[in-house]
């Protein structure tokens, strides 16, 4: 029989339902104990459904493969000694009902006196903490909202136990229901817990001071806990927004230091909004730049996977020729009114227009045509070796990609029919830059 996949989505299934059945032991036993209620009808019955999915769980663990260092150990030998060198006998100690089976071979009565043994449950809830571990490294997650939720839950848990513990104690008076009795004393353990309390339940026996006291000791601690980790826990749910916000931050800093004229504070600040609004992180940068060349082409590719489509040029090119060119791209964004080319610099790279829409211009400033997504531009200075031929504006927000002269050459090089397609244009070009300009467009141009 083959072992079963950790990771198949039934066994994930199965990993929530036994979840699910644990904490619920771990908050009723405890309550049972506490309120002293008799176990019988559906009550019975759910005791013995979690038995027997406790029960199969261990079973299952036997014969559930082990991932480990990336390999999936499915040896049943040494699944079997891992499992009982570990968490086998806190499963087995959970799962028999000791009461009924002890109380049954001893005497007429003793399940009764035995009931405490039922609080050996609870202590499936250490999985609880190796499950938690698992989930926190699926990546799924973001860990601080984990980190959050499990802390969230352990002290709704430990109240909930503290208030069961308070009413064994005979902390409030047995004469109300149970419901009332239960509520008080949960009452009295969030006083106690978050302050001092309020003094309207106060303890009477010695174990009760005690017991307070602990609570009270418990309470100032997790006070603590929270002021210290809260703050940083919510800063660090979004890390993608807290790197913007600090970034902001020095930003700020340094227009209001250097004391830039306000205009040009302003058109940083949109700079930078407009950046994030789009999540063309230059946060990213860095990290591709940092990953292996195979890792780095993968990664680039899916990138700008969308741009390679959209743009007409490189429609139909080949695998090779997409892969070599998603690595020669690179991404950067000019604001309104921005000079991207200015006529008779020196020119050394071509731009792709993912998005945005930007002007020709020539010397006398005529627009000589309109560049929008999926055009491209700047390839005359890389074809011919000749100063830029026109000055191109961004008229807004635009998304280039640049592709530097040597990159530009060995992609020409090597993909010559990408290269065919640019010469086409540029030609078109040139044509149209040394033909007089007309006047006004005749009828039958139109
Ligand atoms: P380059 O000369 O390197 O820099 C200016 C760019 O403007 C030029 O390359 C062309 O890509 C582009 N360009 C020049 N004339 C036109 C035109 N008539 N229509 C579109 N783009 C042009």
């Amino acid at each position: 029989m083959p072992t079963i996949d950790p990771h198949h989505p039934a066994k994930r299934a199965w990993d929530a339902l036994v979840l699910a059945t644990t904490v619920f032991a771990a908050v009723e036993v405890p309550l049972r104990l506490a309120l002293g209620y008799p176990v019988e009808g559906w009550l019975l019955d759910v005791d013995w459904v979690i038995t027997a999915i406790f029960a199969f769980d261990i079973v299952f663990t036997f014969n559930t493969a082990l991932r480990q260092a990336g390999s999936l150990i499915t040896d049943r030998r040494v699944l079997a000694r891992r499992y009982l060198e570990r968490w086998f006998w806190v499963d087995l100690l959970a799962t028999v009902p000791f009461d009924v089976a002890l109380g049954a071979a001893l005497w007429p009565g003793a399940a009764e006196a035995l009931r405490l043994l039922r609080l050996l449950r609870v202590l499936r809830l250490a999985r609880v903490a190796q499950l938690m571990r698992r989930w926190s490294g699926s990546r799924l997650i973001n860990p601080s909202a984990l980190r959050m939720a499990v802390f969230f839950f352990w002290v709704v848990l430990v109240a909930h136990w503290m208030a069961c513990m308070w009413l064994a104690l005979g902390g409030i008076s047995a004469d109300l229901d149970p419901v009332t009795r239960y509520v008080r004393s949960l009452y009295w353990t969030v006083t106690t817990l978050t302050t001092v309390g309020y003094g309207d339940i106060t303890p009477s026996t010695n174990v009760q001071v005690i017991f307070t006291m602990v609570a009270e000791v418990l309470g100032v601690g997790f006070y603590g806990y929270i002021i210290g980790n809260v703050a940083s826990l919510l800063a660090n749910l979004d890390v993608a927004k807290a790197a913007h916000v600090e970034r902001m931050g020095r930003i700020e800093a340094f227009l209001k230091y250097r004391g830039l004229p306000g205009a040009l504070q302003e058109r940083i600040r949109h700079y930078y909004d407009h950046i994030w609004e789009h999540r063309m992180g230059p946060y990213e940068s860095d990290l591709v730049e940092d990953l292996p060349p195979a890792l780095r082409a993968e990664v680039l590719l899916s990138l700008n996977q969308d741009v390679l489509r959209r743009v007409p040029l490189f429609t139909g090119a080949s695998e090779g020729a997409l892969r070599e060119l998603s690595l020669a791209l690179r991404p950067i964004v000019y604001t309104p009114g921005d000079e991207v080319i200015r006529l008779g610099e020196v020119g050394d790279a071509m731009f792709v227009v993912s998005r945005g829409r930007l002007v020709v211009k020539n010397a006398e400033g005529t627009t000589l045509a309109l560049l929008t997504e999926g055009d491209f531009f700047g390839e005359l200075a890389l074809l011919q070796d000749r100063p830029r031929t026109a000055t191109i504006l961004a008229t807004d927000y635009c998304h280039l990609y640049s592709l530097d002269r040597t990159s530009f050459h060995t992609v020409v090089e090597h993909f010559p029919a990408l290269a065919a397609r640019v010469a086409d244009v540029a030609e078109r070009r040139s044509q149209e830059l040394s033909a007089p300009m007309p006047k006004a467009p005749k009828p039958e141009d139109a």
